[in-house]
């Protein structure tokens, strides 16, 4: 027999048998539920989506509960330790690791679209000095869509593609003129000898030398970091993504939504929070008053707890490791040790432990590129680069999905009844 949720409803004495597949039961099955002829029937009330699947996905798997993370079935340890960025963006999009020659062939294609039109960094030039890169980096993204008119024809594959290209290719170079503007230095041209880590480095942080000499650690970490944040199943990001998208705007717009969710404090910004709190925190004695202030609800361990994971975040524990690697070539972050001896102490405390919250992906993440050079202001960007792979991946999944329509939840209204409206002078 068939799973199925049996349900009484004790308005009408009615039973409904609602079929379960894949563990869930389908919302608008419930529709069928009314009381009397003029209910709409039952809905579901869900807010922040705490136990709703809005799709059916094949390209991450995460189980918050043992830690697990995979892409398209690969254990994110092994992708960390054994590939690179570039190769990891083709399995989450392709849904395969590439051959030898598919590889190549995708890199070039990549490193073909590295470079930015002309009019972009004019575009780019009228921001102010102090401009928020990421404010920067979603405007540029959106502004794209002016640029590439093709992307219109998003259910044209070759187009979706050379979209995706050009998306993959060039948010390394936004976030690094991003970041040249805000230091008031001049844009670096792509350096298409390099692999993409490198040349990201080259373009950030090249100065009069005639060709960059990249530092194979900082390479390497770097393409850690975008590995282990290329894609996070349905997040804020990529549900902003997928409903943006939903509408059939071009995927640089629906983009520009998405990074625009990844900027804000809960999301992207959270190990820009991270450092802010270990500044504040500043030495180690400070820690205990800290945790009481925090148990007592005066502010947030950031960089703790997660809304899937209840467990040690897998990608923390890799970026712990790449940290001590990063910091033997940049010297070590002094805030290191408040951090190790802020998460020694939370993790045996009961506050924490029973609210099984743990260092998630952000905590370690900040100090790493703190210690690279990079301004706090910078590191949602450095989140933007990588995730754009599961961005465009979970977005062309939504439009291939039959299932799938223009997002538009519903909502329980709770105002006003009808009323009449009250002329000026007559409202007291
Ligand atoms: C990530 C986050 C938004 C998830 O939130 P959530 O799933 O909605 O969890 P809730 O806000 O319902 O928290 C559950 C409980 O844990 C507490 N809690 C959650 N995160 C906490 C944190 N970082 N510090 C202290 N307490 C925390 C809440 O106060 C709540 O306690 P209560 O049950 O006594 O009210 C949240 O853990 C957070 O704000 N973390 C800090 C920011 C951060 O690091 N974000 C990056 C995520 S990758």
């Amino acid at each position: 027999m068939a799973d199925t949720l049996t349900i009484t409803d004790n308005r009408t004495g009615k039973q409904y048998d609602i079929p379960i597949k894949d563990g869930a039961i389908r919302a608008t099955d419930l529709k069928q539920i009314k009381n009397g002829t003029e209910d709409t029937g039952l809905i579901t009330y869900d807010p922040a989506f705490m136990s709703t699947a809005s799709c059916r996905s094949r390209i991450t798997f995460i189980d918050g509960d043992k830690g697990i993370l995979e892409y398209r079935g690969y254990p994110i340890e092994q992708l960390a330790e054994h590939s690179t960025y570039l190769e990891t963006a083709y399995l989450i999009l392709f849904g395969e690791l590439p051959t030898d020659a598919q590889l190549k062939e995708w890199t070039k294609q990549i490193m073909l679209h590295t470079m930015l039109h002309e009019n972009i960094k004019k575009l780019m030039e009228g921001f102010q000095y102090d401009a928020h890169p990421m404010g920067v980096f979603l405007s540029t993204v959106g502004a794209f869509s002016t640029f590439y008119p093709d992307a219109k024809q998003i259910f044209d594959e070759q187009s979706r593609k050379k979209q995706i290209h050009r998306l993959i290719a060039k948010v390394p170079t936004i976030a690094a003129y991003a970041f040249r503007h805000s230091i008031g230095r001049p844009y670096v041209y792509p350096d298409n000898d390099l692999s993409f880590a490198g040349n990201f480095l080259n373009m950030l942080f090249k100065m009069t030398e005639l060709k960059y000499q990249v530092n194979p650690v900082l390479e390497r970490a770097l393409e850690i970091l975008f590995i282990l944040h290329a894609d996070h199943e349905q997040n804020c990001s990529t549900s902003a993504m997928r409903g943006i998208g939903s509408s059939h705007v071009d995927p640089y717009s629906a983009m520009a939504g998405a990074a625009a969710a990844l900027y804000g404090p809960l999301h992207g910004g959270a190990n820009e929070a991270v450092l802010r709190m270990l500044n504040e925190i500043g030495s180690v004695q400070n820690i205990p008053g800290f945790i009481k202030r925090v148990k007592a609800g005066e502010g947030r361990l950031m960089g703790f707890g997660h809304r899937v994971y209840k467990s040690y975040d897998p990608r923390a524990k890799i970026i712990k490791r790449t940290a001590d690697q990063v910091f033997a070539v940049t010297g070590r972050n002094p805030l290191l040790d408040i951090a190790l001896e802020l998460e020694r102490i939370a993790l045996e405390d009961e506050y924490f432990v029973s609210r099984k919250l743990y260092p998630n992906v952000d905590f370690y993440s900040g100090l790493i590129y703190q210690a690279m050079g990079f301004p706090v202001t910078m590191f949602p960007v450095l989140f933007a680069i990588p995730r754009t792979s599961g961005w465009i991946a979970q977005w062309e999944e939504m439009l291939l999905d039959p299932e799938q329509k223009i997002a538009r939840p519903r909502q329980l209204y709770i105002g006003a009844k009808r009323r009449e409206y009250v002329a000026l002078e007559k409202r007291s």
